[in-house]
């Protein structure tokens, strides 16, 4: 009788831990996992053409823009405040020059698929090139 409590105990502990995993795991799974629309008003508008450069870097508006479009559509694999938790990149750690811009824009644009596994969603056709490039300015602006 006396080991049955004592197991029961420690079962209590051990779903004690797997729920506060559980719940920092939640934290950190930002959003529910529909791609946000990023509102990029007053930010210059980019036309049709891709651009392979960053035309927003250090713009201060387009920190603020990406930082809220990042937090609704990248945070939850990439991490809050773009400081991953190691399951997906840290995209603080791109290179910040035109071709970090590069690698960074095909990337998001088309997404990562290995083996017919989606790691990572495309967002082409579902944010705009404004939004993509407000949110690299974003994690540009985030100290390593
Ligand atoms: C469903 C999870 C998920 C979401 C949402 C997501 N990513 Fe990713 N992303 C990944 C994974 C996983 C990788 C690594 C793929 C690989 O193995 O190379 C990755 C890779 C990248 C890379 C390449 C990084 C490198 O070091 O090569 C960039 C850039 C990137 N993501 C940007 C973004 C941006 C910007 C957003 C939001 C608009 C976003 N991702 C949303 C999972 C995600």
């Amino acid at each position: 009788m006396k080991s049955i409590i004592k197991n029961s105990k420690i079962l209590a502990l051990f779903s004690a831990a797997v729920l506060s995993v559980a719940v920092s795991q939640q934290v950190l799974a930002h959003g529910d996992g529909a791609p946000q629309p990023v509102d990029t008003t007053g930010l210059k508008e980019l036309g049709k053409e891709w651009l392979k450069k960053n035309p927003y870097k250090g713009n201060e508006k387009a920190i603020e823009i990406g930082a809220r479009g990042y937090n609704s559509n990248c945070a939850r694999c990439h991490g809050l405040e773009a400081k991953s938790g190691g399951a997906s990149p840290d995209l603080r750690y791109l290179e910040d020059d035109a071709e970090g811009d590069e690698w960074y824009i095909n990337r998001v644009r088309k997404g990562y698929h290995q083996n017919g596994v989606t790691k990572m969603p495309k967002f082409e056709g579902l944010i705009s090139q404004e939004a993509m490039w407000a949110i690299r300015t974003y994690v540009d602006s985030r100290p390593e």
